[in-house]
């Protein structure tokens, strides 16, 4: 079974589908970390970012391992561990060479492909329920506002300890919904069956439980 979360950044599609796919004893995809790793390992093998051709050449043979770890996920470059190293500002800010890269999108939804084929899956991403699992049992489809979402990432960086303006978060979350909306292959957008979600006034464990009640409905 399939089940596939997208959304725009900031609605809790990580913590939901971790938490979801744990309950259940499915594994766990989060695809975000695969394109962030790709970027990453186009970094390390100094690709010229104005040369997509140069990031295509370097992504087929890239050394890619994701292994779950009861219900997260661990990201592996051969045999180094990039799960953290993949999140950082510098890594976030050359992502977008890969999610923009028809051809680095056309090997990892193969990858992702191949990984659903092989076991009961929760994948999170932006086209999951759209370009890669068209056929998925259930598609989720999570939303809430700017402004909610900038809070909770504002939050979370206060958390940290991390300095942090909210006018400055609230205007990446909306730069990052123009260049997930505006891709021109596997924009973000949900799938005609998709079932939308609205996380503004839930917490994860409602969203998950709502989540829960609509695989009974199915
Ligand atoms: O979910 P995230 O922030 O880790 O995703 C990282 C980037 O990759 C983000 O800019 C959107 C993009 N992405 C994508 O294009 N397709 C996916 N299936 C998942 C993420």
């Amino acid at each position: 079974m399939i089940i596939t979360i997208d959304g725009p950044a900031g609605t809790g599609k990580s913590t939901v589908a971790k938490r979801l796919a744990k309950d259940l004893g499915f594994t766990y995809l989060d695809t975000g970390a695969m394109y962030r790793a790709c970027a990453l390992w186009g970094q390390k093998q100094g690709v010229d970012w104005d040369n997509p051709d140069e990031l295509t050449d370097a992504v087929k043979r890239i050394p890619l391992r994701m292994e779950n770890d009861c219900g997260s996920q661990k990201i592996y470059l051969g045999e180094e561990d990039v799960t953290d190293q993949v999140r950082t500002p510098e890594v976030t800010a050359i992502t977008k060479f890969a999610a923009n890269n028809p051809d680095v999108r056309a090997l990892m939804v193969a990858l992702q492909q191949d990984f659903g084929n092989r076991q009961n899956l929760v994948t999170e991403g932006r086209d999951q329920g759209t370009v890669v699992f068209p056929g998925a049992e259930l598609k989720i489809y999570l939303l809430a506002r700017a402004e909610t979402r900038a809070q909770r990432r504002f939050k979370e960086l206060q958390e940290k300890g991390e300095s942090a303006d909210f006018q400055s978060v609230l205007e990446s979350i909306l730069e990052r919904d123009r260049l997930d909306e505006s891709r021109a292959v596997g924009p973000l957008k949900p799938a005609p069956d998709a079932i939308f979600v609205h996380t503004d006034d839930l917490n994860v464990e409602q969203v998950v439980e709502k989540i829960k009640s609509l695989m009974k409905n199915d």
